[in-house]
């Protein structure tokens, strides 16, 4: 099975749990920047997990770029789920939420609730606790795959 792990990060805190969420899904899953990405990498990817940071509300702009790149039905067959990063605000917007529905747009099956991972602050570091929490969401996926 592929498994691909897209990720956009300022400041390396989504980088690293996206790293994190690579390792707890399978040894040998490519963790990949969305930085000069192009949608012919997702072929024949069978799990696709896509995490960037909340800026002004929503994705990344970088992320919001690459989303728009993919066509109805691209991503048909492929399971897929999503993530943030965030800093504990009132309102601090989305981008989880938003990159699943896109990833679902494109065709994709969702197999795990969008969630954030909290940051203190904007450059970091992530809160304590959050690197589990990424092991134990990525750790769910699995096995949602025999289903
Ligand atoms: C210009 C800018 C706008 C931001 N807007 C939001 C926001 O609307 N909501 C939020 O929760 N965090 C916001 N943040 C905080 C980012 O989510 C935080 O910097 C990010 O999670 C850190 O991840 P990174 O180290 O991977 O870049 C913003 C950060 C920047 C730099």
């Amino acid at each position: 099975m592929s498994t691909l792990v897209v990720y956009d990060s300022n400041y390396g805190n989504t980088r690293i749990v996206a790293e994190k969420i690579g390792a707890e899904i399978a040894e040998g899953t490519a963790v990949v920047s969305v930085s000069g990405l192009t949608p012919e990498r997702l072929t024949g990817v069978d799990l696709l997990v896509v995490g960037c940071p909340i800026i002004g509300w929503r994705p990344s702009p970088r992320m919001q770029a690459f989303l728009a790149q993919l066509g109805v039905g691209t991503l048909h067959g492929v399971r897929a789920a999503a993530f943030d990063t965030r800093v504990r605000l009132f309102i601090h917007g989305d981008a989880a939420g938003k990159i699943s529905h896109a990833l679902e747009r494109a065709g994709a099956h969702i197999v795990a609730q969008p969630h954030g991972f909290i940051v203190e602050g904007r450059e970091g570091p992530l809160a304590a606790g959050e690197l589990e929490k990424a092991a134990e969401w990525a750790g769910a996926i699995m096995p949602t795959l025999h289903r």
